[in-house]
């Protein structure tokens, strides 16, 4: 296989959750093309537990990070030599499962003498709006691609600064960059996050994990029948001065609601009014989380005047979310690009990760370069690595 200079291969490998991960991506300046990316989602076996157990998370990622990171090699066509970079997900995560990846990553880069680099979780979301999904790169090694639409104009060069709305299950945040690899946290959450609300929404009107998925089936399920029970939830902060969020009043009213539904005795309790109302709240539910969001993120659009405003997180792939964001950036700041990642990028993923250490590699100097050949002895995993 003959190396084309200005293109580099990376292995990308995320495991701080409970998605085991592998992809291999091809970094070509800005341009980021997926070769393969495998996930292993661990979501069925932690649902009875209404949520993530973190050991258990790791003897999946243990039993299965070498089954997938064969896939991930073999789909892309790809041997070790080929590969120029290894990057692993360092953090934020639950310790015992990012243990798997950082030692699987730290392994193959001793192993193979390659260069290793430790990404941060939810830089490389961000940075899942960086990859180009049609693009072919003309003298690339890799023409051969599955890969055919993509919701991103790939002719677009995306322009700072750009605002980033990140909601996934342990993050809500607007972050503000004002050029690649410099983040600025504007708002967050101060309790609960985005993610963590539609799990915990989903757990008290028993629908199962994860949440995000399923409240939204049952909110577009929603036809807006049973008229005599009418919810109104709260938009927490939706009026506060700050770019901040608060989701956990949000989840208490849907208890408290719940609740009352359950105890009242003037509805009928069929099989088919409860559907109805598990319909009507997680509509009512969803729609009081998307007007908070979008709500801030215009805010925080006007205050800095971002030219690229962007989607991020497992969140990013509700599909109201996606296209009311839309709609109100068209018509408010309609100068501004709106990305967001492809649904399968959205959520956890390791091509994400394979981006982000991309544009980090591409903002070091030669002996950086050289040193990270070293990384293998040194990397750690850490629960509460900060984004900067
Ligand atoms: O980014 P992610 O895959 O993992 C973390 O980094 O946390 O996000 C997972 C979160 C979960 O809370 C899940 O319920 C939520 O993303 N999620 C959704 C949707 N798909 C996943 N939330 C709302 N609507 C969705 N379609
Ligand atoms: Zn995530």
């Amino acid at each position: 296989m003959k190396k084309n200079q200005s293109s580099i291969i990376i292995l990308g490998l995320e495991t701080s959750c409970d998605e085991t991960a592998v992809a291999v991506v091809e970094a070509r300046d800005e341009n980021i093309r997926v070769l393969s990316s495998v996930v292993s989602s661990q979501a069925k076996l932690h649902a009875k537990w209404g949520g993530v157990v973190p050991n258990l998370a790791a003897r999946e990622h243990l039993k299965n990070i070498i089954p997938v990171l064969e896939l991930g090699l073999k789909e892309a066509q790809v041997k070790p030599v080929n590969i120029d970079l290894i990057t692993v997900t360092q953090g934020p995560g639950l310790i015992p499962a990012l243990l798997i990846g950082v030692n699987a990553a730290k392994t193959l880069a001793y192993v193979w003498e390659k260069p290793l680099l430790g990404i941060h979780h939810i830089e490389g979301h961000i940075y899942a709006n960086f990859i180009n999904k049609v693009r072919e790169i003309s003298n690339s090694r890799f023409l051969i691609s599955k890969q055919t639409s993509s919701p991103n104009n790939p002719n677009i060069k995306i322009k700072f600064p750009v605002l980033c709305l990140v909601v996934s299950g342990g993050h809500t945040q607007l972050v503000l960059m004002k050029k690649h690899l410099d983040y600025e946290i504007v708002g967050e959450t101060l309790d609960d996050a985005a993610g963590e609300a539609f799990d915990k929404v989903a757990r008290i009107l028993d629908l199962g994990y994860p949440g995000g998925p399923i409240v939204s089936k049952m909110a577009s399920e929603n036809k807006n029948k049973m008229p005599e029970i009418k919810i109104n939830l709260p938009r927490p902060m939706i009026n506060s001065a700050n770019l901040n969020f608060s989701f956990s009043g949000l989840k208490t009213a849907v208890l408290y609601e719940t609740k009352k539904y359950q105890n009242s005795t003037s509805v009928i309790k069929k099989a088919e009014s409860w559907k109805n109302f598990v319909n009507k709240m997680c509509h009512e539910f969803q729609q009081a989380a998307i007007d908070v969001l979008i709500a801030k993120t215009l805010k925080a659009a006007k205050i800095y005047q971002p030219k690229t405003i962007m989607l991020a997180g497992g969140v990013a792939a509700n599909q109201e979310l996606r296209q009311q964001l839309g709609d109100k950036i068209k018509k408010e700041f309609s100068k501004a690009l709106y990305l967001i990642p492809e649904i399968s990028y959205s959520i956890d993923n390791a091509a994400m990760i394979g981006a982000a250490a991309a544009f980090r590699w591409k903002n070091m100097s030669a002996s950086q370069k050289k040193k990270a050949l070293a990384n293998w002895k040194t990397l750690q995993p850490d629960a509460n690595l900060k984004l900067s």
